[in-house]
């Protein structure tokens, strides 16, 4: 992982629980214990990286995606590719899923999952949340796309079914095949300016022409991008 590519008060703020769980004193401690048990990377990455979510963070911006955006990326393709790149345990792609299903067009749109901890990946492709974390959602909605679990609920297979999870980073992505929407939200926050804006070069890189990128409320693309905002963290590729 190329940690230089992050903002460094962020990191600080991190590495004392890193430090807790590895039960080493310094940063040169935990590095020579990597090093020799790489097997703890995995968890040591669970504490630097933020994974906080939610279903349909910032509701405004979803509102405008099920309005404006899916619509008429279903009006276009016969097939949507949508991408969540730092999805975390999942709560975006599966919103995304969602409104595909509100849509009926469920089977029309293609939903993967990217994030750089394999721990959220494996959580995300479980599909199991808690009670407290599906509480915001319409009582319509948990009935419709969850199935009790225990004390809390599991996506129902016939949604989760429809959504594919890869580790992968980032900093380092090169997509294979573009996409039609691309969700990088509160993600880019955490990366060092100087370093963003290759990142955002190759989110665009990574769009088919007229595709649509979604970001968090604080990640404003940088000028000079051929992107078009169309609403608050709302931006379309120019065709
Ligand atoms: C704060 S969460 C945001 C989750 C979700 N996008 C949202 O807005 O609700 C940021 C996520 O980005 C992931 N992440 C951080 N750096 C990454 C990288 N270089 N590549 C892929 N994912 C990364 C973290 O593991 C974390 O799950």
């Amino acid at each position: 992982m190329d940690i230089g590519a992050y903002r460094s008060p962020a990191l600080d703020r991190r590495l004392p629980a890193c430090l807790r769980l590895l039960r080493v004193p310094t940063a040169e401690c935990a590095r020579d214990l990597m090093e020799r048990r790489p097997e703890l990377i995995a968890a040591v990455l669970g504490t630097i990286l933020i994974g906080v979510s939610d279903f349909f963070r910032d509701p405004s911006v979803f509102a405008e995606i099920e309005r404006k955006v899916l619509p008429r990326l279903l009006a276009l393709r016969e097939r949507v590719r949508i991408c969540s790149i730092g999805c975390s345990s999942g709560q975006e792609l599966y919103s995304m899923a969602m409104l595909a299903a509100e849509a009926s067009a469920l089977d029309r749109v293609e939903l993967l999952g990217l994030d750089r901890r394999p721990e959220a990946i494996a959580c995300a492709a479980r599909g199991r949340f808690s009670k407290g974390e599906v509480a915001r959602l319409s009582p319509g909605r948990v009935e419709r796309f969850f199935e009790p679990d225990g004390a809390g609920w599991r996506v129902r297979p016939y949604l989760a079914s429809a959504l594919s999870w890869r580790s992968a980073d980032l900093i380092s992505l090169r997509a294979e095949e573009p996409w039609d929407l691309i969700l990088c939200r509160n993600l880019l926050i955490y990366i060092r300016p100087d370093r963003a804006s290759a990142v955002w070069e190759s989110l665009c890189a990574s769009l088919t022409p007229g595709g649509f990128l979604v970001t968090g409320k604080a990640e404003k693309a940088p000028a000079g991008l051929p992107l078009i905002r169309l609403a608050p963290s709302i931006y379309r590729l120019r065709p």
